[in-house]
């Protein structure tokens, strides 16, 4: 195998030293070494101006500009070489400076030091390129890192200037919406003349298109007010016991209507959870109203567990299920499932998900396919 070239930089300016110093390199068969001697720390800086070297060889004791000044010179142009300073016996205290400055280690020039020189060689090379590799990657990881945080702050933009416009495009709907709702409630009670009943049914659709709409747009207006972080929480202390209690009746006209029951498994007492009652019964209706929505027969179980420090909700149907692999995804903004024939939008669970997080609380999904769901969240007393 042919052995590596290596191109050495040596300033020594006492030609004895030099020439054993080449001798012993030429003995040496680690590397195959090119050794350019010069003879003043002048020159050396001359040379590397226009050659690369892989190390340098550097006399402290130097005549004119001394081994430290060219050290330091080096070192002051970036130049990239490791640098191993050859001392004289006695110049202990200079060491310390030398590694300071920037000198990648150092040989004292004593009896027979030659034959220490390749080892020293080699070992300054195998540390340097390790050294090398080592910023290489360091420098490559914090320019991806700052390209990621580069990526990152324009998404967020990106996405900020997204929720501000579905905020302006629903607020500005709320109000004709109003308008309409209002106009057609005059219609519908006779300010406009007399209503026959036909005109009566048509009315009571077009009624019911403009409610689910003012629905979706305040769901809209909700999660945007969430996503900006806008949104307040009103908590005050609150027996959850008894809000379900009063959600779950307010649920029996339309679970009646689908033949579809409503068990209540609930603590005998009173249990408190600091929470903001309007967003809470909104969780619970979105929960509940998916529940009775999706369950065609069997039956709606709300259960309310009093855990240590916590209390856990869990809704319960016996209705489709949810596939497990879905199950992840149904938290996000606009993803149906088997909903296609169901009315809905898609926005009732990130809703939910968002006002538990709000309240520091954790959901959750339980589901099988064909084996019904349970929805599951719990807050902090
Ligand atoms: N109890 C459930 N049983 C089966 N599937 C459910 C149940 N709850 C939610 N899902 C599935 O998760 C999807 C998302 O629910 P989400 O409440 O977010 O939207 P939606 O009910 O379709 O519309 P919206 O709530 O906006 O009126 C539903 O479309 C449905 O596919
Ligand atoms: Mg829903």
């Amino acid at each position: 195998m042919s052995k590596e070239k290596l191109r050495v930089l040596m300033v020594e300016d006492n030609p004895t030293d030099a020439l054993i110093a080449k001798k012993r390199l030429q003995r040496d068969d680690a590397f195959e070494y090119e050794v350019v001697h010069l003879v003043s720390g002048e020159d050396a800086l001359l040379k590397l101006e226009n050659w690369s070297y892989d190390i340098m060889l550097l006399d402290y004791n130097l005549p004119k500009k001394s081994g430290l000044e060219t050290l330091k010179e080096i070192k002051a142009r970036n130049i990239e070489i490791p640098i191993v300073m050859i001392t004289g016996q006695g110049d202990e205290q200079v060491v310390a400076t030398l590694i300071k400055e920037g000198a990648f280690d150092y040989l004292q020039k004593r009896e027979g030091y030659e034959d220490s020189i390749p080892l020293m060689i080699r070992k300054t090379i195998a540390e340097f390129r390790a050294k090398s590799e080592r910023e290489k990657l360091q420098k490559e990881i914090a320019l991806r890192k700052e390209e990621l945080e580069k990526i990152n702050a324009q998404l967020k933009e990106l996405d900020r200037m997204k929720s501000d416009f579905v905020a302006n495009v629903a607020h500005e709907l709320k109000t004709p919406l109003t308008i309409i709702k209002g106009n057609l409630d005059n219609i519908g009670q006779g300010f406009a003349g007399e209503v026959q009943p036909k005109q009566k049914e048509i009315l009571g659709d077009v009624f019911n298109v403009i409610n689910r709409l003012s629905r979706l747009i305040n769901d809209l207006l909700d999660l945007s007010k969430i996503e900006s972080g806008k949104m307040e929480l009103n908590k005050e202390s609150l027996d959850i016991v008894a809000l379900a209690g009063e959600i779950v009746k307010t649920f029996e006209t339309l679970a009646g209507a689908k033949n579809v029951g409503l068990v209540k498994e609930f603590p005998g007492n009173a249990l408190n959870v600091n929470a903001d009652k309007d967003k809470l019964t909104q969780v619970f209706i979105n929960l509940m109203g998916n529940a009775i929505k999706f369950t065609d027969k069997g039956s709606v179980t709300v259960r309310i567990i009093d855990m240590q420090g916590e209390v856990e909700v869990e809704i319960q149907d016996t209705g489709p299920g949810i596939p497990q692999d879905q199950a992840d995804k149904i938290f996000d903004k606009f993803v149906r499932v088997i909903a296609e024939k169901k009315e809905g939008t898609g926005l009732g669970l990130p809703i939910a998900r968002d006002i538990i997080v709000l309240h520091k609380g954790r959901i959750r999904i339980e589901s099988e396919a064909g084996k019904g769901s349970k929805f599951i969240f719990i807050l902090p007393k």
